[in-house]
């Protein structure tokens, strides 16, 4: 493919009942009211000179460029800001406005670098461009005058550079960062000659409140702000489209190459998820792919305190086939099975579950899903009757009010915080409900009017509150609930009852029961009113029950089913809607339909020519369980690193140090390959070939940007282990898998890559009913027919604080880093974020004397670790907070084996912790006074 360059209008679309019909240099086109006249021109194929406009941003107006003449008009307005009339005769070509524009370039070049040709941006320059387009000559001013041409770079990000030097002064920098982004971390300072972009108060970009999300750089029409990667290799030449394998907002990419080097991820403008928006970590932290740590041959071991060996592709395969076969004759069918991971595509998922029911025989397996988003997958399929959020991103934009539950978008989720900034600077009201003050609190720009500071693992009784108010104060939308849904009387009287009021739960929550009422108003009223929500919903002992807690305050005052509305969970990694939609858990199989329902187990019987075994598998904490209790003893780990991620790392340790195999499959050798026997070195997502799926069920294309650095494609690899287990599994393609996929899912039964390679992207479900794919669920419907209200009792945690551990520990992640650091640790991304920390409030500092920075313990009653202290007025006072992107730290240590009822989610967000100096805290042993075990497993 050839680099694809897409279409600049020069102002963004406008949306409107009503069109209006100019002619511009004679031709008629036709637009929506308060299209720009720039706009026009452009959509009848008249591209008017410019420089300060591009279509991500609103008109400024500043260049002169752009100048046109119309019919009628005095004088020769600007393009870009004016608005088309209906009649409207423009003429964009006239030797006045030649002359004119020829003027302005003239005073632009007299201040610019003469270094055309040994620019980084030579051949990417718009102001080049428009040199060329004006016909620019001469200088007649020359170019001794007063400049800026000794005007100091900014080197200090690691990706990108800034050399005011080039600078043309268009403010679409500015622009890109406060109307795009949402940070205002740019401003221009001074006046006339003297103005110049400054990131915060002659500060470094660095040191800004830049968070390096790339919108600025892909704004400037010149070279002064450039990525490093282009000044180093060149120019890219060739692209292909892709989808970033960070989080589950799934935006997409074009991957720009110079021959086969990768030279940048520019965001896509017509990217379904992102709409040419990015976060550091899809723009510029894909170095771990080509990382010297990489492994690219497969490796065997007899023991796990061996050393490595490298060894051939079959014989690895092989290994793992026979040793395999030989654990099942030795203890038994159900003694395997394997974990698929939300990193992999969904072919590489589909495949992987696919072995361990067809091949192993049996339903042992599950995914990284169980410790992150399975509540989401009950709770949501208990009350509207399908395992997924009901809008598309875009939607937000029609919400009047945001409900923001256990989530930190502008870290989790940045390019969708981005898109909700816009929509709360627009107007719509924002209600936070978090233990910490997260940014969105209180963010340029931005004031939630509510932020409900609630102590953790007390989510159920706040939204049975805001559901009591809702009921008792007459804001259900009846109308909504007669049609729509069932069980409403019965869940009425039970959210009534005086318990659930504000009031009774006040002192259980910490929140006043005020605030809460006056919430519950805010997004009763709406009209449209839309829920946004996190892990800090899901990793609780009632993350199931609080996911239907949502459903039922959704569903009472009408908000599903139409744009601006809707539950809508915030996912995690890339694929884990899709990893989830693909059969991962042990008693569904793809599309969520459960294993013991004969009809659907004989369509996959009829395909696979295998039986399958009608009861559910167990789950990751059974496995590990099994392991330890010895009748479980060999486990396939698909990209997921199980030691570091899941809670209560001694007793995960535990288990994997107990199975006679444990096969890894990864691009990296993590903390779980410390106690593997075989590994199977992956590929990276520029190297697979499939699709993902995002948190709006959208599934994208992942493009091969370069060939398979190891040789193989993950489901290859999957395939041959099969073979070697004596199960056929062959395919040519990945496209065959995801026809598969297709041909045995009934949502799924429309997609296709030709399919996606012609729409961009789909939401399933996408089938007869939908051929293009279904942005908004349940819209005349509920997919289980009526929504259904299910009574939620809160039940307050086992994990309580107590004199030796009085704190509570909640974790999350930051912006640069992701999940278990595997990927940006391995990136210049390891600038912001080194070390994991520990923030605590000042009052729970000082009584222990502990000073910002200093080095502490943090102790539970299942382990201990080690790490910084920051003060933090964010934090209450009782709580403390970290993230677990590095393994030294090793978070989990101290998180424990609670989990939610119905899923068996880790509680990760309550852990009962003290915090002390390092040596001030008696170190607590491994198992002393340990309470934990794993709970009950319950049949979904
Ligand atoms: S840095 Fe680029 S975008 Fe910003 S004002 Fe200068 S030329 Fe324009
Ligand atoms: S990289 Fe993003 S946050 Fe930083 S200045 Fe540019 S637009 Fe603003
Ligand atoms: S928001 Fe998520 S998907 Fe988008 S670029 Fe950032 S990490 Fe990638
Ligand atoms: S492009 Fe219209 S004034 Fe700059």
């Amino acid at each position: 493919m050839t680099l694809l360059k897409e279409p600049d209008f020069g102002t963004p679309a406008r949306t409107s009942e009503t069109t209006v019909t100019v002619a511009v240099d004679g031709i008629d086109v036709t637009v929506p009211a308060g299209t720009s006249v720039m706009r026009a021109a452009a959509e009848a194929g008249v591209n008017v000179p410019k420089l300060c406009a591009t279509d991500s941003l609103e008109a400024f107006g500043s260049c002169r460029l752009c100048l046109v003449e119309v019919d009628g008009m005095r004088g020769t307005p600007a393009s870009c800001t004016t608005p088309c009339a209906d009649g409207m005769k423009v003429s964009t070509q006239t030797p006045r406005l030649a002359e004119l524009r020829r003027g302005v370039m003239e005073l632009y070049i007299s201040d610019h670098p003469l270094d055309c040709l040994t620019c980084s941006a030579n051949g990417d320059c718009e102001l080049q461009d428009m040199a060329g387009n004006v016909g620019l000559r001469e200088v007649r001013y020359g170019y001794e005058g007063e400049n800026h041409l000794d005007a100091a770079p900014d080197l200090s990000n690691p990706y990108f550079d800034f050399d005011p030097s080039k600078c043309i002064v268009c403010s679409r920098c500015v622009r890109a960062c406060d109307e795009v982004q949402g940070t205002f971390a740019l401003t221009i300072e001074g006046r006339g000659f003297d103005s110049k972009v400054s990131a915060g108060v002659g500060e470094t970009f660095m040191a800004s409140d830049c968070v390096s999300c790339g919108a600025c750089v892909q704004a400037c029409p010149t070279a002064t702000l450039q990525e490093r990667s282009v000044v180093e290799l060149g120019m890219p030449n060739r692209s292909v489209i892709t989808t970033c394998a960070y989080c589950g907002v799934g935006c997409s990419f074009k991957a720009e190459l110079r021959g086969d080097e990768l030279v940048r991820m520019v965001p896509y403008k017509d990217g379904g998820a992102n709409e040419g928006h990015s976060c550091v970590k899809g723009r510029f932290a894909f170095g771990y792919a080509t990382h010297p740590d990489r492994v690219m041959k497969p490796m065997m071991r007899e023991n796990i305190t061996d050393e490595w060996r490298e060894v051939e592709w079959a014989e690895a395969i092989g290994y793992v086939g026979r040793r395999m076969r030989e654990i099942q004759t030795e203890h038994g069918v159900g003694s395997i099975g394997g974990i698929t991971s939300s990193r992999c595509t969904n072919e590489e998922v589909y495949v992987v579950q696919k072995m361990v029911r067809a091949a192993f025989g049996n339903n042992n397996v599950d995914t990284c899903a169980r410790v992150c988003h399975s509540p989401t997958g009950y709770g949501l399929k208990q009350t509207f009757g399908t395992s997924a959020g009901t809008q598309d991103f875009k939607s937000v934009d029609q919400a009047d009010v945001i409900l923001l539950i256990g989530a930190n978008p502008t870290d989790g989720h940045p390019v969708f915080a981005s898109r909700m900034k816009q929509r709360l600077r627009k107007g719509a009201k924002l209600i936070v409900v978090d233990p910490r003050r997260i940014d969105l609190v209180r963010t340029p720009h931005i004031e939630a009017a509510q932020h409900l500071q609630l102590a953790p693992g007390t989510n159920v009784a706040v939204v049975n509150a805001m559901a009591h108010v809702v009921v008792t104060e007459g804001l259900a939308d009846e109308a909504f609930v007669a049609e729509r849904c069932e069980d409403y009387e019965r869940w009425a009287e039970f959210i009534a009852r005086p318990e659930n009021s504000p009031e009774a739960l006040e002192e259980i929550t910490g929140v006043s029961a005020a605030d809460l009422r006056d919430a519950a108003r805010l997004y009763a009223a709406g009209p449209n009113s839309a829920i946004y929500y996190g892990l800090g919903v899901t990793e609780h002992s009632q993350g199931s029950t609080m996911v239907m807690g949502m459903a039922n305050l959704a569903m009472a005052t009408g908000n599903i089913g139409h744009d601006g509305v809707g539950v809508n969970p915030l996912r995690g990694q890339n694929n884990v809607q899709g990893s989830c939609d693909m059969g991962s858990f042990p008693h569904e199989l793809p599309g969520y339909r459960h294993i013991s329902d004969d009809a659907v187990r004989h369509v996959f019987e009829d395909l696979w020519g295998a039986t399958l075994l009608e009861e559910p598998g167990l789950r990751i904490p059974n496995m590990f369980d099994s392991a330890i209790d010895g009748t479980f003893r060999a486990l396939y780990v698909q990209g997921e690193d199980i030691a570091q991620s899941d809670p209560n790392t001694q007793h995960v340790t535990a288990a994997l140090s107990a199975l006679d195999l444990v096969v890894v499959q990864d691009l990296f050798l993590n903390e779980t390959a410390k106690y593997a026997h075989v590994f199977l070195p992956g590929t990276s997502f520029l190297e697979k070939d499939g699709t993902f799926t995002n948190a709006e069920r959208r599934i994208n294309r992942v493009r091969p940007v370069m060939a398979a650095a190891t040789g193989k494609q993950e489901w290859e690899i999957v395939c041959e282990v099969a073979q070697a287990m004596g199960y056929p599994m062959t395919y040519e393609t990945s496209s065959q898998i995801m026809d598969e996929i297709a041909a045995v899912t009934p949502t799924f039964s429309g997609v296709s890559f030709d399919r996606l390679d012609e729409l961009g992207s789909i939401q399933w479900p996408c089938n007869d009913a939908a051929p293009e794919g279904t942005p908004i669920m349940h819209e005349s419907g509920f997919v289980r027919g009526k929504g259904r209200f299910i009574e939620t009792a809160y039940v307050p945690t086992q994990e309580r604080s107590t004199r030796k551990f009085p704190l509570i520990l909640t974790t999350g992640r930051i912006l640069s880093q992701y999940n278990v650091g595997a990927q940006t640790r391995r990136t210049e991304n390891v600038r912001w974020h080194t070390e994991d920390v520990l923030e605590l409030h000042p009052h729970d500092a000082e009584v222990r004397g502990i000073n910002d920075g200093d080095t502490v313990t943090l102790a539970s009653r299942v382990g201990e670790t080690t790490l910084r202290a920051i003060i933090a007025d964010r934090m209450p006072v009782g709580v403390v907070y970290t993230t677990f992107h590095y393994p030294v730290t090793g978070a989990n240590v101290v998180t424990t084996e609670n989990s939610d009822w119905a899923t068996n989610c880790p509680e990760y967000k309550v852990t009962a912790v003290q915090v002390g100096l390092k040596q001030a805290v008696k170190p607590v042993a491994h198992g002393e006074e340990s309470q934990s075990k794993a709970a009950p497993v319950m049949v979904d």
